[in-house]
C-alpha cells in the first residue's frame, strides 16, 4: 500500500513528465550524452525519513550544488574571517561562469558562482595543502553528509577538464588579483574533480536536510558543522543560488536553494526538510526546467515559501 507522501511525489513528477523545455549542458560533452528522460526526487525530514519518487537512485555529477558544501567546509577548515577577507556574499547577478569580482577587493561576489567556487576549494583544508588534500576533504565531507561514500565520475571530470577554459581563465585572473595563491591549473582540475562527484537526488536531500537542522546529519546522528555555518550558508544559497534566477526564485519559490549544470537542484527547509531533483534539461539560467518547476509546486502545495 503507498502512503500519502510518496503518492504526492509521484503526481507532481507524472504532472510534469510531458515538459521537454530546455536542453542539457552542452559544454561539459558528457553532460549533452546524459539521458535527457532521467526525473526525479526526494524529500529527507530533519528527522531522517526519506520520501523519494522516479529515479531517486540515478546517480549524475554533483556540479554546482558541490558549492555550499565546500564553502561550509572551508569555514570550518579556515574560519568565517578568513574566508570572508577571499568570497564575498553578494548575489552577482550575472551568470555562473562570468568573472563578477568586487571592484575594490577583487573578491568573487559569493562562493556560487564558478570565481568564488574554485577559491573556496582553493581554500581547503588550510596552507599547503595538496591537490588531492583538497579532493579528499569534499570527498570525505560530502560523503558524511550523504551518509555513504561517494566517489569522483572520472568520465565526467577528464570531459570537463578537456574544455576547462574558461575556468582557467577565471582562476588565472584570481591569481593575478592574489585571491588565489597557488598553481592554476592544479586548483582546477581539484574544483573540477569537486564537481564530478556522483550522487542522487536521495543523497541531496540527506546533505540538504543535514543544513537544515543546523548541521546534524539527520540519519546518522553526526554533527557535521555547527548551526552558525549551516545559517550562513543557507543565507548565501538563498541570495545567490540560482545566479541571475535568485530574486525570481526566493520570490517565487522561497526555498534557499543551488543547481548543478548536470540537472540537479538541491533546497533547504530551515528546521524542516532537504529537497533533491533531477531532470538534465536546463533553462537560460543554467538551472534545470523541470527541476524548478517542481519546486514551484512543493512550495504552492505544501506551503514551504519562507515568507
Ligand atoms: O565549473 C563548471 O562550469 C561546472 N563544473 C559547474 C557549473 C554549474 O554546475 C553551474 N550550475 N548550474
Amino acid at each position: 500500500m503507498k502512503t500519502p507522501v510518496p503518492d504526492y511525489l509521484d503526481e507532481v513528477l507524472d504532472s510534469l513528465r510531458d515538459d521537454t523545455g530546455g536542453a542539457n549542458a552542452d559544454y561539459i560533452p558528457e553532460l549533452a550524452e546524459a539521458d535527457p528522460e532521467r526525473f526525479g526526487m526526494a524529500l529527507t525530514t530533519t528527522l531522517g525519513r526519506t520520501y523519494a519518487a522516479g529515479d531517486a537512485d540515478t546517480e549524475f555529477s554533483i556540479q554546482s550544488i558541490s558549492k555550499p558544501f565546500a564553502y561550509a567546509a572551508a569555514i570550518i577548515d579556515r574560519g568565517l574571517d578568513h574566508v570572508l577577507e577571499f568570497v564575498g556574499v553578494e548575489p552577482s547577478g550575472e551568470a555562473f561562469n562570468e568573472l563578477s569580482l568586487e571592484g575594490d577587493t577583487h573578491r568573487p561576489k559569493n562562493p556560487m558562482i564558478n570565481a568564488g567556487a574554485i577559491t573556496t576549494h582553493s581554500l581547503l583544508v588550510g596552507a599547503g595543502a595538496s591537490q588531492g588534500d583538497r579532493v579528499d576533504r569534499a570527498l570525505t565531507f560530502f560523503s558524511r553528509l550523504a551518509g555513504r561514500d561517494l566517489r569522483v565520475d572520472e568520465r565526467v571530470c577528464a570531459s570537463e577538464l578537456g574544455s576547462a577554459h574558461r575556468n582557467l581563465a577565471i582562476a588565472y585572473m584570481l591569481r593575478t588579483y592574489g585571491i588565489i595563491d597557488e598553481d592554476v591549473p592544479s586548483i582546477v582540475e581539484g574544483y573540477t574533480r569537486q564537481c564530478s562527484i556522483l550522487v542522487s537526488v536521495r543523497d541531496l536531500s540527506v546533505m540538504a536536510a543535514t543544513l537544515a537542522t543546523g548541521g546534524i546529519q539527520p540519519v546518522t546522528g553526526e554533527r557535521l558543522m555547527d548551526p552558525g555555518v549551516a545559517r550562513h550558508v543557507m543565507a548565501v544559497m538563498a541570495a545567490a543560488g540560482m545566479y541571475d534566477a535568485a530574486g525570481d526564485w526566493l520570490t517565487r519559490v522561497g526555498i534557499p536553494a543551488k543547481s548543478g549544470v548536470a540537472g540537479g537542484i538541491v533546497g533547504v527547509l530551515p528546521d524542516r526538510a532537504g529537497v533533491g531533483t533531477f531532470s538534465p534539461r536546463l533553462d537560460s539560467h543554467g538551472n534545470s526546467r523541470r527541476g524548478r518547476l517542481v519546486f514551484e509546486r512543493l512550495s504552492r502545495d505544501m506551503g514551504l515559501h519562507l515568507f
